[in-house]
C-alpha cells in the first residue's frame, strides 16, 4: 500500500456487505479509488466529443447521455483537484488533457444557440449539438459552478508559470470576450436576478443554490480578475457578489428555523409543501469561497441539516428501526423515481450524492470548528450538536466551547464519526463492484434509477478530500 498516495489503488478482493466502524477509513478510500475509476469513464468518452462528460452511462431509462453543465462541472472540479494532489506526473497528464478538453468544449457550448440563450442553457448532447427539447431552463448555477472549476484550474496553471494559456483560453479581460471564465462571469454579473429553475430541474424562481454558487463564482472571479489586471471587471465582480449576500436574507424561514430552497417561485411543480430541501445543504457545500458566510458550521445550515435529517429518519423505511446513518434524499416530497414523476407521493428515494453531502457537512463543520477553535451554542445549533453530548442541551444560549473542553471534543470526534456513518449507510447500498447509481430505493436499500451516476461518485471523492 503506497501510504504518500492520496487514494489506494484497486483492490481486488470483493468488497464486504457491511462495514465495521473500526474499517470504515480503509473502506471510504477503496470506494473512493472505485469512484475515480468509473468517474472518469464518463469523461471524454469514445463516442462524444472529447471534453464530455456524461451524467451517467446510461442511453435509455433513463437517457442521461448528456452533458449537463452542473453535473460536469462538478465532476471537473474533482478532477482539478485530483490534479492538485497527484504525485504521479503520468498520472497529471491524465487529468491535464482531461481538463483541457472540457476547457474547449465548455466554450463550444458557450457559442452554441440554444433555446436558453445563453449559458444557463442545462444540457447539451454528447456531439456538442444544442437539445432542443422542451426543459426546465435556464439553470444559472451551471455556468457558475463552472467559472468555479476553471478558476481552480487557472490557479493552478498560473503557479506553474501557464499565463499565457490562462489568458488565451481561460481568462482575457477583453470585452467582448473569447475566454471562457470571463464570458460566465459576464452572463452572471448581468443575469444573477433573473428567476431560474433549481438543481433539481423542477421548479422556477430565485434559487439559494444557484445564488450562493453565484457568489461564490463572482467572488473568485474579481480576485482572478484583478489579478489579471481587469480590475474593473473584478470590482463589478464583487459589487454584484455583495449584492447577492443582501438577496440570500430572504430564504431564511424564522417560523420553522431553516433555510428554504426557492423564493419567488414563478413556475414548475407546487407540492414542496415542508420547505426543507438538501440543496440548501449542497449549496453551502459548493458554494462556500471560505469568507464565514453561510459555511457548514453555520447555526442556520445546522438547524437546516438537523430538520432534513430528521424528516427523511421518519420517511423512509431503510432509515427506521436502525443505528445506521441516516439515508438522505433530495427533498421529502419528490416523486421522482429515476426514471420519470409518479403519481404517488411515496416515489421518492434516498439518493447517494445527497447522502454523501450530509457526510461532508459534518466533515467540514468539524474542520471549521477545529480551525476556529470553539464553537458558540445558539438556539439554533442546541439540537444539532446536542446529537453529541446530551448536556449541551442544557447550555445557556451564547457559551462558548473552546477547543480542549471535553464538550469540544465530543463535537469534533462525534461529527467525524457522523459524517462516517453517512459514508458506511453509502457504502451499504453500492453494488459489488462499488458502482454507484442515483439512487437507491426507500424500502428496499436497492439502487435505482441512472446507473454509474458521474456526480455520485464525484460526491465520494469530494466528501473524502473532507475528511482529514
Ligand atoms: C428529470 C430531472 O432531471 C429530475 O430532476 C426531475 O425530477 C424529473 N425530470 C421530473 O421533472
Ligand atoms: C436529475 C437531477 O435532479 C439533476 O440535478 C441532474 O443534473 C440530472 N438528474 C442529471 O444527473
Amino acid at each position: 500500500m503506497k501510504t504518500g498516495k492520496l487514494v489506494l489503488g484497486i483492490c481486488t478482493f470483493a468488497i464486504p456487505l457491511f462495514v465495521q466502524a473500526q474499517d470504515v477509513g480503509r473502506a471510504i478510500r477503496d470506494q473512493a479509488e472505485r469512484s475515480r475509476i468509473l468517474m472518469l469513464q464518463n469523461i471524454s468518452r469514445p463516442d462524444t466529443r472529447p471534453g464530455v462528460v456524461v451524467a451517467a452511462p446510461s442511453k435509455q431509462n433513463p437517457n442521461y447521455y448528456f452533458h449537463w453543465i452542473r453535473d460536469a462541472a462538478l465532476t471537473i472540479k474533482t478532477v482539478v483537484d485530483l490534479y492538485n494532489l497527484s504525485p504521479d506526473p503520468s498520472e497529471k497528464k491524465v487529468y491535464g488533457k482531461i481538463l483541457r478538453d472540457f476547457v474547449d468544449f465548455s466554450r463550444f457550448n458557450q457559442l452554441t444557440p440554444n433555446r436558453s440563450g445563453g449559458p444557463g442553457e442545462p444540457k447539451f448532447n454528447v456531439d456538442g449539438s444544442a437539445y432542443n427539447g422542451d426543459w426546465g431552463r435556464p439553470q444559472n448555477d451551471g455556468p457558475a459552478l463552472r467559472a468555479s472549476a476553471l478558476i481552480g484550474l487557472a490557479r493552478i496553471l498560473l503557479n506553474q508559470g501557464e499565463a499565457g494559456y490562462v489568458r488565451e483560453k481561460l481568462y482575457d479581460g477583453k470585452n467582448p470576450t473569447q475566454s471562457v471564465i470571463k464570458f460566465d462571469l459576464e452572463y452572471l454579473a448581468n443575469h444573477w436576478q433573473d428567476p431560474c429553475f433549481d438543481i433539481w430541474e423542477e421548479v422556477s424562481g430565485r434559487q439559494f443554490y444557484t445564488l450562493l454558487v453565484q457568489r461564490k463564482a463572482l467572488m473568485e472571479g474579481a480576485s482572478l480578475a484583478s489579478d489579471l489586471g481587469d480590475g474593473i471587471a473584478g470590482y463589478t465582480y464583487m459589487q454584484q457578489a455583495k449584492n447577492i449576500e443582501q438577496a440570500l436574507t430572504q430564504f431564511w424561514n424564522p417560523q420553522k428555523q431553516i433555510l428554504v430552497p426557492t423564493v419567488a417561485q414563478n413556475g414548475g411543480i407546487t407540492y414542496k409543501n415542508s420547505g426543507l430541501d438538501s440543496s440548501v445543504i449542497l449549496g453551502v457545500l459548493h458554494g462556500d469561497p471560505g469568507d464565514g458566510f453561510l459555511s457548514p458550521g453555520n447555526d442556520m445550515v445546522l438547524s437546516t441539516a438537523y430538520q432534513l435529517e430528521t424528516a427523511f429518519r421518519q420517511i423512509y423505511r431503510i432509515n427506521q428501526n436502525t443505528t445506521l446513518g441516516a439515508a438522505i434524499g433530495r427533498y421529502p416530497e419528490d416523486r421522482y423515481d429515476g426514471l420519470g414523476l409518479a403519481s404517488a407521493v411515496t416515489a421518492g428515494n434516498p439518493w447517494f450524492l445527497t447522502t454523501l453531502a450530509f457526510a461532508e457537512l459534518s466533515y467540514k463543520a468539524r474542520l471549521q470548528f477545529i480551525r476556529q477553535r470553539s464553537v458558540k451554542i445558539t438556539p439554533l445549533n442546541m439540537k444539532f450538536l446536542g446529537q453529541f453530548d446530551s448536556r449541551i442541551q442544557n447550555l445557556a444560549p451564547g457559551t462558548v466551547l473552546a477547543a480542549g473542553t471535553p464538550a469540544f471534543q465530543a463535537i469534533t470526534k462525534g461529527l467525524l464519526r457522523k459524517g462516517d456513518e453517512y459514508f458506511r449507510r453509502v457504502l451499504l447500498h453500492r453494488g459489488p463492484d462499488g458502482s454507484l447509481s442515483e439512487q437507491f430505493n426507500r424500502d428496499s436499500g436497492y439502487m435505482q434509477g441512472a446507473p454509474n451516476l458521474t456526480w455520485s461518485h464525484a460526491a465520494v471523492l469530494s466528501a473524502l478530500f473532507s475528511r482529514h
